[in-house]
């Protein structure tokens, strides 16, 4: 089979392709393995912008719009429109200008930070969240972390829950593919961006560690993702190790040799971002009571009682993600992140992300925004608005761009009942009451920027002293890292698992009840609950 050749930012990948099809061009090839060229006239050779140079190799010769676009100094250099030129052969060509789908963001740091020469072995830790993804680049011989960046996963274009995403990928082996390969190629794209910001090269990242949620990791691997839209299948063990890891050991253009590790889901509705959550937090590290709470999209939620994990999680939207909400936004530069209430004349204080210009709401401006609400009035505990803003919604910014609707507080509402009804659950089931929680920790959706009294307040988390309180911008990356750079790691993921105790909460009966409590905007109740207490 001829193979292309192709170089994007120093790196190189080879691409197989079926020969003797002169109806694909260089474009078309590409695409299929996700490496997307940017494009205005839809492929027909008016925009240029799909601009290649051609290193070695034969291809078509020059189509009649390639002679009147490409100019004199590109075609003497041996450029094409990628779109135009079919290959002949096998060929090496260089991307001028690759397209950039998803914009990626620094992500901040929480420990030390290295480097790494062209000698060292790199390792990358992949948080494949529904909503976003974050990427760490690790030197695997000082086990320091390089760098790190996050994005929003362009599988959303499918859906912003995993059930959509599942239905589609189950309804057409295209779509599923597609699904595969939008999640491929971000990680690839991450590892291309993250070694090239430090001068160095995929070909030296050794390792890869993935932890997602189970539909996330099916998905990727491409099998069992339609078994994940049948309940009873949600208890069972998922096998997500993918056929084969060599085309994406080709894609991203890592070392041959590279271990590319999908840390495997506890089941069909625990994902192993909730282990190494655990992990990270070494939630397990003593005999005393500690939750874990991973909002998000899809919420998980682990306890320990000393003896036993138990596990959960449920869907509850990407309200906490900020996605879905009219007014809301990803916890990405121009997200209100943090509201203050100022008191007697019911203003209130916004914290911007960047310290530009207000584009929307995140989660953590979200829930501060409601306790707000609640203390001037403007809200009540059951999520309606109070008039004048019923119709049109709470001005939050100065020029009342930005506000906070009926709907937007009721999505929010959904996700917190859901998210509660498991906490609530669990600890029925470990024979807990709240007051015996020595820790509770927090990640997710909210980072490390939720106000854990305004959160207490609505019952988003349960009603503690503040004091056991500790936030985590992404204990599942954490988790991920550790299985990434520690020898111990592994282990410690193993004796986790025989700890685990499955709660499928789609089967539990008292869930429908439990849910309608959690959806007001009270705190927690301390143990047991029913609706007619909460609507006191
Ligand atoms: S995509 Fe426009 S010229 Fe190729």
């Amino acid at each position: 089979m001829p193979e292309l050749k192709v170089s994007i930012d120093q790196n190189e990948q080879c691409i197989p392709y079926e020969g003797g099809d002169i109806s694909r061009s260089l474009k078309d090839i590409l695409d299929a393995e996700g490496i997307t060229l940017p494009s205005d006239c839809g492929g027909v050779g008016k925009c240029g912008l799909c601009l290649v140079h051609i290193e070695a190799g034969e291809c078509t010769p020059l189509s009649a719009s390639e002679k009147t676009t490409l100019s004199g100094d590109e075609l003497n250099r041996g450029c094409r429109l990628a779109c135009q030129a079919k290959p002949l052969g096998d060929m090496s060509l260089s991307i001028l200008k690759a397209d950039n789908p998803a914009a990626w963001s620094e992500l901040e740091a929480d420990g030390v930070t290295g480097n790494a020469s062209a000698s060292n072995k790199l390792g990358l830790a992949i948080d494949l969240g529904t909503t976003q993804i974050r990427a760490t680049l690790w030197n695997l011989d000082s086990k320091v972390r390089i760098d790190g960046i996050t994005s929003l996963n362009p599988q959303a274009k499918f859906g912003a829950d995993v059930l959509t995403r599942l239905a589609a990928a189950k309804a057409s082996k295209l779509d599923a593919d597609q699904l595969s390969l939008l999640a491929s190629s971000a990680v690839g794209e991450a590892a291309r961006i993250l070694v090239s910001r430090h001068g160095l090269v995929t070909t030296a990242i050794r390792s890869i560690s993935v932890v997602a949620n189970t539909a996330m990791l099916a998905l990727l691997a491409g099998k069992h993702y339609e078994n994940l839209l049948e309940i009873e299948q949600w208890q069972k063990p998922v096998d997500c190790v993918p056929e084969s890891i060599y085309a994406w050991q080709q894609a991203w253009g890592v070392a041959t040799d590279a271990q590319i590790n999908l840390v495997q889901p506890l089941a069909g509705f625990v994902g192993s971002d909730l282990l190494a959550g655990v992990l990270s937090t070494n939630l397990t590290g003593s005999e005393d009571a500690a939750l874990l709470v991973d909002f998000g999209t899809n919420s998980e939620v682990a306890l320990w009682d000393g003896q036993s994990l138990w596990v959960t999680s449920v869907p509850g939207g990407p309200a906490f993600e900020g996605s879905g909400l009219s007014c809301g936004v990803p916890m990405m530069e121009g997200a209100i992140y943090k509201i203050s209430g100022h008191g007697a004349d019911d203003s209130l204080e916004l914290y911007v992300i960047g310290g530009a210009q207000a584009k929307g709401v995140c989660g953590s401006g979200l829930v501060d925004a409601i306790a707000c609400l609640l203390s001037i009035k403007a809200l009540n505990p059951i999520g309606r608005l109070a008039e004048p803003y019923a119709k049109a919604g709470f001005p939050l910014d100065e020029t009342s761009s930005i506000r906070i609707r009926n709907h937007d507080i009721d999505l929010f509402q959904r996700a917190k009942g859901a998210t509660g009804a498991a906490i609530v659950y669990l600890l029925e089931q470990a024979g807990l009451k709240q007051a015996a929680l020595k820790r509770v920790c927090v990640t997710g959706a909210f980072g490390s920027g939720l106000d854990c009294r305004n959160a207490s307040q609505i019952g988003l988390i349960p009603d503690v002293d503040s004091e056991i309180i500790e936030l985590y911008s992404d204990s599942a990356l954490a988790g991920c890292e550790v299985l990434l750079v520690s020898a111990g790691g592994q282990q410690r993921l193993s004796s986790l698992r025989e700890k685990a105790r499955l709660i499928n909460m789609s089967l539990a009966p008292e869930f429908d009840m439990l849910f309608v409590d959690n959806l007001f905007l009270k705190p927690l109740p301390k143990s047991g609950s029913s609706t007619t207490s909460m609507l006191e």
